[in-house]
């Protein structure tokens, strides 16, 4: 809770520690109703640094004991949030003893309870919240823990690195000991003590070294462990391929837990995931959370080097390992499932969550250079358009190039804690690459603008491809446009300098022309192909050209990006006709394109379900000065009901094709076949007809996978039929005990474009399944519905009353979470004059509720600033 206006903090301000912590030995004792921590710490004046205090960081901590070198002392001051102590020697042992109360700890930061024990969170600035301590990542030391705790109750007592010794104590008590020799910052450090099951395997890396891998999960869910440890044993194999990296650990282990604020957290060690990313079982799990499991464990694996053997200086480089992490599990994602779906994903998450962040009050730089709550920081940005910049780097030097400049990264930094600066500068070097104007990348906010515009001389047979970039606060950017010359035949145009016809050009001033020779034919450019920069092309393609690249263009990415231009373009037209009371005009040449996307084989089926599924609502009010939610919504159905009719019969045929083949299995091509076919019946549920709807109950009813049967709950829930209330009810009755997919069914109801969503959603707030205290309810339900685009921007201001009181209630439980919620109303500028009003009331009242906590106030001030 805010006691006093939160403070700024600034990049430009960082100093190096005064005192280096060496060795920390925690001891935790885990009592009924609170844990004593005992920490030492040998502490060591920084000789770089002329500081006469030490000051340490710490937040609801019931102060028991201070000594130093073993004599207890009160020659110290306890200010808010830390404890100083001055006049202390160069070298020293500091011992404090705290008592804090994991059970009422709501916001699952630092030592916390869930339904079978206890868990802890650090990053970014847990620690503190378990030990004083100079809670900074650029603190690096050498851990050693030992815990406590009644052994029926809390049967595993896990920590970082080796188990070094364990035993039994007084009144059915148990103790053991941890070792972790790898130095480590703090928000790396983590404790288990709980009652789990454990999966384990072993895992032998290319050296030699045998890795006893555990999986660890609430009693009887053993069964649900299996993809998860054949993601990670894939992660472990990918990584030495692909970087020449190797486990450096004994023991990895991964503890599932089903409170957790986000997706997964990489303790050195001992990663600690939200349930969500471990747990998934045919019956109970989607084609969509087993790919993001295979993601999610692969990333939190891939921190082990880019993050934890080389971390961050501070908190302002947050995308050093984020950035680069992100990039490394969407490579992995890429190699392991579909690269060209993949790439679609990312860019539609792109433009669905980055773009509007960045055009929005929480715009910042991948580099921030100021922030409130570090918290607030974990952003599309910093982890999204962070991992764009890092596969600019590989587009502009080459593979061969990126490689080098990783190793000569590990080799520099090995077991440091840098900037993104140092990062840039090993690829630099490696690449011998200037790469100082790149630098921008991570030092200005928003998105910009490249606009293109060619010219093609018959006589001279060249083209002039003319390219021009929006000024940004610090000058122009180094922009890679990866670029092709698509003939009227529907072949890539050879020229001078491509290989595979096409190149890169490096876009470096605001204006720059490249000249293209002995070109025969006037040629269509494929430009940005792969999406080879974070950025908004504009290029004036005619309706033709578009279905000429959505035909031929040998990139499959900007293939995709051709029919979402076209499709995006003509519903943007179709807005301005409704909201101008004219009804939607469709072009027949849409026709043709979607019927032969519906003629695809079984390895094309989930490129034809990405290219046959519309640019969402989101994405598309990006493009608009005013925003009317209800004709956008309206235009984008009316085309889907348009292609739905004119092509019913091949929908149906298609449907039918891809009905399953036999038993499930979760590989990309029998993947694929089921994401087509689930927009098949999306399709034909567009014309409500009986037997449409009977046909989506027919699935879901006898299904065999959750896939299929969620993706007809889903298809039936954007309705309010019997059907709809039936398959809803039946999926609640059937999965009322299966956390995870309870959450499934709050999320679909909330993403409903039904007119009765918000009093759904309200109803389902006091309903059993839901809890405000899980985050994963609340993202189901709550987010879900914020992200709602016709639902929560309702002209009449409910939507936004509603979420800002839940917001309200939240904050005194979990600001974190509460102000991941207050997100959703980044983007209240957009809209017309009346919905502003409504929004800014409630920005409002959020913003003098009460005890209102820095993490929500920083958003809503941004939001209203
Ligand atoms: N570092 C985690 C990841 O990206 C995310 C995280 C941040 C988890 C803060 C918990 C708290 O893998
Ligand atoms: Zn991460």
């Amino acid at each position: 809770m805010t006691t006093s206006t939160p403070k700024t903090i600034y990049l430009a301000d960082y100093t190096p520690p005064a005192f280096l912590i060496d060795t920390v030995d925690v001891d935790i004792n885990f009592q009924p109703d609170y844990a004593e921590v005992t920490a030492h710490l040998a502490v060591r004046r920084n000789p770089a640094v002329a500081a006469a205090s030490l000051v340490l960081d710490g937040e609801e901590l019931e102060l028991l004991s201070v000594s130093i070198d073993g004599v207890v002392t009160d020659r110290y001051t306890l200010g808010e949030n830390t404890l100083v102590l001055s006049h202390v020697p160069d070298v020293f042992r500091l011992s404090t003893v705290v008592r804090i109360r994991p059970d009422l700890n709501t916001r699952l930061s630092g030592l916390y309870r869930s339904a079978n024990g206890y868990f802890t969170q650090c990053e970014a600035e847990g620690f503190r919240r378990i030990s004083w301590f100079t809670d900074r990542p650029d603190v690096m030391s050498r851990y050693s823990v030992t815990l406590h705790a009644d052994q029926a109750l809390l049967p595993c007592l896990l920590s970082n690195g080796n188990p070094v010794a364990s035993g039994v104590e007084a009144a059915g008590r148990h103790w053991a000991s941890w070792q972790d020799p790898h130095p480590k910052p703090c928000y790396l450090f983590a404790v288990v003590a709980a009652k789990l099951d454990v999966l384990r395997d072993s895992y032998r890396t290319t050296s030699g070294r045998e890795v006893q891998l555990g999986i660890y999960v609430e009693p009887g869910r053993l069964d649900q462990c299996d993809h998860a440890m054949a993601a990670l044993k894939k992660s472990m194999h990918w990584d030495e391929q692909t970087y020449g990296l190797e486990c450096d650990l004994d023991h990895y282990m991964i503890v599932a837990v089903g409170d957790f604020n986000m997706g997964a957290m990489e303790n050195k060690g001992l990663n600690i995931f939200n349930t969500k990313y471990v747990l998934a079982r045919a019956d109970i799990a989607t084609d969509l959370d087993f790919e993001n499991i295979d993601r999610v464990v692969a990333h939190e694996y891939f921190h082990n080097w880019t993050g934890n053997r080389v971390t961050c200086r501070d908190w302002f480089q947050l995308s050093l390992k984020e950035g680069l992490t992100v990039f490394r599990d969407q490579e992995f994602g890429a190699d392991v499932h579909n690269r060209q779906v993949a790439r679609i994903h990312e860019v539609r998450g792109l433009r669905a969550g980055q773009f509007p962040e960045d055009a929005g009050p929480m715009a910042h730089p991948v580099r921030p250079a100021s922030y409130i709550e570090i918290n607030n920081f974990y952003t599309a940005t910093i982890y999204n358009k962070g991992a764009e910049v890092v596969r600019m780097i590989q587009t502009l030097i080459g593979r061969a190039a990126f490689r080098r400049g990783m190793d000569l990264y590990f080799e520099r930094h090995d077991g440091q804690a840098v900037t993104c600066d140092e990062f840039v500068a090993a690829m630099a070097d490696a690449s011998g690459h200037d790469l100082t104007q790149f630098m921008r990348w991570y030092q200005q906010s928003g998105t910009p603008h490249v606009k293109a515009s060619g010219v093609y001389d018959p006589a001279a047979q060249r083209y002039v491809l003319t390219l021009a970039q929006s000024a940004g606060v610090c000058g122009n950017l180094l922009i890679p446009v990866t670029v092709a010359l698509i003939g009227p035949d529907g072949l890539p145009l050879p020229f001078e300098g491509s290989i595979d016809s096409q190149c890169v050009l490096s876009l470096s001033e605001s204006s720059q022309q490249f000249t293209f020779e002995n070109i025969a034919v006037p040629p269509i450019p494929s430009l940005l192909r792969d999406f080879s920069a974070p950025v908004v092309l504009e290029f004036d393609y005619s309706d033709e050209a578009l279905a000429h690249l959505l035909a031929h263009d040998t990139d499959p990415f900007n293939r995709w990006e051709a029919g979402q231009r076209l499709a995006g373009r003509l519903i943007l037209q179709a807005t301005e006709a409704i909201s101008a009371g004219l009804e939607p005009v469709w072009p027949e040449r849409l026709v043709a394109i979607v019927s032969g996307m519906l003629a695809c084989s079984d390895e094309t089926a989930a490129f034809a379900a990405e290219i046959l599924s519309l640019p969402g609502e989101a994405t598309l009010a990006e493009q608009l000065e005013v925003v009317d939610p209800d004709a956008l919504h309206a235009a984008r159905n009316s085309l889907r009901r348009y292609l739905a009719c004119q092509l019913e019969a091949e929908f149906r045929a298609c449907y039918e094709r891809l009905a399953p083949l036999g038993a499930y299995a979760p590989d990309s091509t029998s993947a694929g076949r089921r994401a087509l076919r689930t927009v098949c019946l999306g399709y034909l549920c567009e014309i409500d007809t009986v037997s449409y709807r009977a046909a989506a109950l027919q699935q879901f009813e006898h299904a065999d996978n959750m896939t299929d049967q969620f993706a007809a709950l889903a298809v039936l829930a954007q309705g309010s039929s019997d059907e709809s209330r039936l398959a809803l009810a039946e999926f609640y009755r059937r999965w009322h005990d299966e956390p995870l997919v309870v959450d499934k069914w709050l999320q679909v109801q909330a993403a409903s474009r039904c007119a009765e969503t918000l009093a759904r959603v309200e109803a389902l707030t006091r309903h059993p399944a839901f809890e405000l205290r899980n985050p994963n309810k609340v993202y189901a339900l709550l987010r879900a519905f914020g992200g709602n685009h016709v639902r929560f921007h309702a002209a009449d201001g409910s939507g936004y009353r509603f979420l800002a009181a839940q917001i309200c209630a939240l904050d005194a439980i979990n600001p974190q979470v509460a102000s991941r919620l207050a997100r959703c109303f980044d983007r209240w500028r957009k809209f017309d004059a009346a919905r502003q009003a409504h929004a800014r009331a409630a920005l409002n009242m959020i913003h003098d509720h009460a005890g209102l906590s820095r993490d929500v106030l920083e958003i809503v001030a941004r939001a209203l600033g």
